[in-house]
């Protein structure tokens, strides 16, 4: 198994060092053969290659079984425009591998409950999959740009999708209900964005020609937000647009109590991209205090998609055990009543819980 890592900037090489020593350990105890190849992307891509994705790092890409990815972007790069910024190459390694649906599955376990920003009794059964569009809408759409004097600009992006780009990533949605708790949830803004009207109407139509066993409903996106943080647990399957999912999954993922819990997984060609939902996280980056986790269960999705579920669930129970210990990075802890722990130890404590879970 070749698996491409690609850590990029800020807490990114933090969390990813760690997931690929837990993979390693992991996979010797299962006689697994990974191989694993290191490259840049994001800023440390532009410092290396003056180019935040160059076309050798997306061909390795397409030759391996998976990519791993951690984070990229920061101030150092902050002051460059269009295809250099260091998040066009994350959105050009997206485009090129065709991974058009992007799985941000949001869980809290009792353990997480405390940590919620959200009362025990409004986050109790919390259990969503969040199925964003990842490789067109807004932004890709054409045209784009910038145009008239400085001081007298106009500025332009457009949001478009065709019927194939709606259908593909709303029959991965549908599939996936299938398997979880059968309710997709469409989210859209079909009551002022013709694109949206257009999304409503396939989506729709879909359903009911392939997937009438499954509950469909539809909401309005400001509404969703709102939903969001009164009542998460109404939530099974929510299938949105590229920008809407962006927005929504960071507010879904800290219902856990912190962006650094939400992994995904990005799908729909033939190679997937691995990448916890968070950022570099300037703010923390160097210190030894990112959470980890949400590395780890990128790392175990990839595995599920690698057709290696037991080392996908050993990841998982190593990271419930830990949890369950009471150990807590920064981002979580509470004084006196949790154990505060650095990115390492929370990693070591969940590498040795996963190795015996695999046992
Ligand atoms: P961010 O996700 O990096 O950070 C938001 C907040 O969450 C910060 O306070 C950060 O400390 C905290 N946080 C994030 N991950 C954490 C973790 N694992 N453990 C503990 N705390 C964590 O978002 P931002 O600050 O808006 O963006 C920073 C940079 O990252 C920007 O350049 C942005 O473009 C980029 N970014 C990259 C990705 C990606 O590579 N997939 C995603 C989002 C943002
Ligand atoms: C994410 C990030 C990216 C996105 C940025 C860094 C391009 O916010 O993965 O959620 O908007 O898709
Ligand atoms: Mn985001």
């Amino acid at each position: 198994m070749n698996i491409l890592v690609l850590s990029g900037d800020g807490i990114g090489p933090e969390v990813c060092d760690e997931a690929v020593s837990t993979l390693q350990v992991l996979a010797e105890k299962k006689g697994l053969e990974i191989h694993f190849s290191k490259d840049h992307a994001g800023g440390s891509a532009i410092d290396t290659y003056n180019d935040p994705m160059p076309d050798s790092v997306i061909e390795k890409a397409k030759a391996s079984d998976a990519v791993l990815l951690g984070a990229v972007g920061g101030e150092k790069w902050d002051h460059l425009t269009g295809a250099m910024r260091p998040e066009s190459g994350l959105l050009k390694i997206r485009k090129e591998l065709g991974v058009f649906a992007n799985l941000r599955p949001v869980a809290v376990t009792p353990a997480l409950a405390d940590a919620s920003p959200l009362r025990p009794e409004a986050i109790a059964g919390t259990d969503m999959l969040v199925v964003r569009e990842l490789t067109g809408g807004i932004y890709f759409g054409e045209p784009r740009g910038r145009s008239g004097e400085v001081g007298n600009e106009t500025a332009f992006s457009t949001m478009v999708y065709s019927t194939a780009e709606i259908e593909r990533v709303a029959r991965v949605a549908f599939t996936w209900a299938r398997r979880r708790g059968g309710r997709v949830c469409s989210v859209d803004k079909a009551n002022v964005l013709v694109v949206s009207q257009l999304w409503r109407d396939v989506v729709t139509a879909l359903h009911k020609a392939e997937f009438s066993d499954v509950e469909l409903t539809h909401m309005y996106v400001d509404n969703a937000a709102m939903q969001l943080v009164v009542r998460p647990s109404q939530f099974d399957v929510i299938l949105t647009g590229n920008l809407f999912g962006d927005i929504l999954s960071d507010a879904a993922a800290t219902l856990g109590g912190s962006l650094g819990l939400l992994p995904s997984a990005s799908v729909g060609g033939p190679v997937g991209l691995f990448e916890p939902v968070h950022g570099s996280a300037p703010d923390i980056a160097g210190k030894g205090i990112a959470n980890p986790v949400a590395m780890l269960l990128s790392t175990a999705m990839m595995m599920d998609e690698l057709s290696q579920p037991e080392i996908a669930a050993a990841i998982r129970a190593g990271v419930n055990s830990a949890l369950d210990a009471g150990l807590r990075t920064a981002d979580l802890h509470r004084e006196g009543k949790t154990t505060k722990v650095s990115t390492s130890e929370m990693a070591k404590h969940i590498r040795e819980a996963a190795l015996n879970a695999l046992a």
